[in-house]
């Protein structure tokens, strides 16, 4: 029987950065060091990952991009490697290292589309490899303990603690531990090799492989955008996108979701033209609130793990209780899947 295997996944990032100095922080060039490289900086690794189990490391290059430019192309590539490996019995756990910068969406996507039975661990850093501070020699660390745990789930590792891919956002621009829950804390902690789980929320169905497939044929994803709702907001910006063919608009909405009226009617106008129109909350923690039973509203729409809430809001928009980066990619495969 061969060893088991956790492979490590590389896509770039400030993890994969390099600096013309050891002192600078920023301005350096993201996804430059192979994945091999970084797996070199970390001397046990290959004892972290063998664990209980012997497991054995692999590395595969899947994309070497700054994580701003993130694209469909990576996005597939990087489902279909994880699904084939989901299907490998000889592979335990999945590590991806990714850039800090969308990485709050990958993880949602993954977990949304995926919603593995293994580990699917997520790493990243907010120093380049170069730096006095390099922070990614430990995250991939923990990264490869939390992978090695085998607890189910797209999970995302950094500064000690570990993040699940519903929850996770990046909120400060420059600080090591830049990366928090939305919600309540870390599920886990990572203390020198071994992680400490508080908590695992509850798994969903996995997309039915036809579904995938499907998802994965596609050359594009559908066109949606977010608007935020504020103080003197127009309905301009949402007439230009239905004008240039937007699909669908999540719209992050002041407080408990609420939306200037001028911006309501235009998307209540742009929705009885065919557009998806969700809400949400701006509000940096935790989703809006409503009233009726909250329990009975939690729902997949469109086959999408997203919880929505049906035209619960005062402003009769369908409202989804997610931050708005994910609720985006929760939109587009809802209608990646209906259309
Ligand atoms: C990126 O997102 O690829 C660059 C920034 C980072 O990783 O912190």
């Amino acid at each position: 029987m061969p060893s088991p295997k956790i492979v490590i996944l590389g896509t770039g990032g400030t993890i994969a950065g390099q600096a013309e100095a050891s002192t600078q922080g920023v301005g350096y060039r993201a996804g430059q060091i192979r994945v091999e490289g970084l797996i070199a900086a970390v001397p046990d690794l290959p004892q972290i990952a063998a664990g209980r189990t012997g497991a054995t490391l692999d590395a595969v290059q899947l994309a070497q991009i700054d994580s701003k430019d993130m694209d469909w192309q990576v996005w597939r590539s990087l489902l279909q490697a994880l699904a084939a490996a989901l299907d490998d019995a000889q592979i335990q756990a999945l590590v991806v290292t990714h850039g800090t910068d969308t990485l709050e969406e990958t993880a949602w996507l993954l977990q949304s589309v995926l919603q593995p039975r293994k580990p699917v661990v997520l790493t990243c850093a907010m120093r380049p490899a170069t730096s006095l501070q390099a922070d990614g020699p430990q995250n991939l660390r923990d990264a490869v303990a939390v992978a090695a745990s085998g607890v189910a789930g797209v999970w995302v590792a950094a500064a000690g603690e570990v993040h699940a891919a519903q929850q996770v956002l990046k909120a400060h621009p420059y600080r090591l531990n830049a990366l928090r829950s939305y919600e309540g804390g870390p599920c886990a902690f990572v203390e020198e090799g071994r992680v400490r789980w508080l908590s695992t929320p509850q798994t969903q169905q996995p997309w039915p492989a036809v579904q995938i497939t499907q998802l994965l044929q596609r050359d594009e994803l559908p066109w949606v955008e977010v608007l935020q709702s504020g103080a003197l907001q127009s309905a301009r910006a949402v007439q230009a996108l239905v004008a240039a063919g937007v699909q669908g608009v999540v719209v992050a909405g002041t407080g408990n979701a609420t939306v200037h009226e001028d911006l309501l009617q235009a998307l209540l106008q742009a929705r009885s033209q065919g557009v998806k129109v969700w809400c949400t909350t701006r509000c940096l923690e935790g989703p809006a609130v409503g009233g009726g039973d909250l329990l009975s509203g939690l729902a997949s729409i469109d086959g999408i793990s997203a919880v929505l809430r049906p035209g619960a809001g005062a402003n009769e928009l369908d409202t989804v209780l997610l931050p708005p980066s994910k609720a985006r990619v929760a939109m587009m495969l809802a209608l990646a899947v209906c259309s």
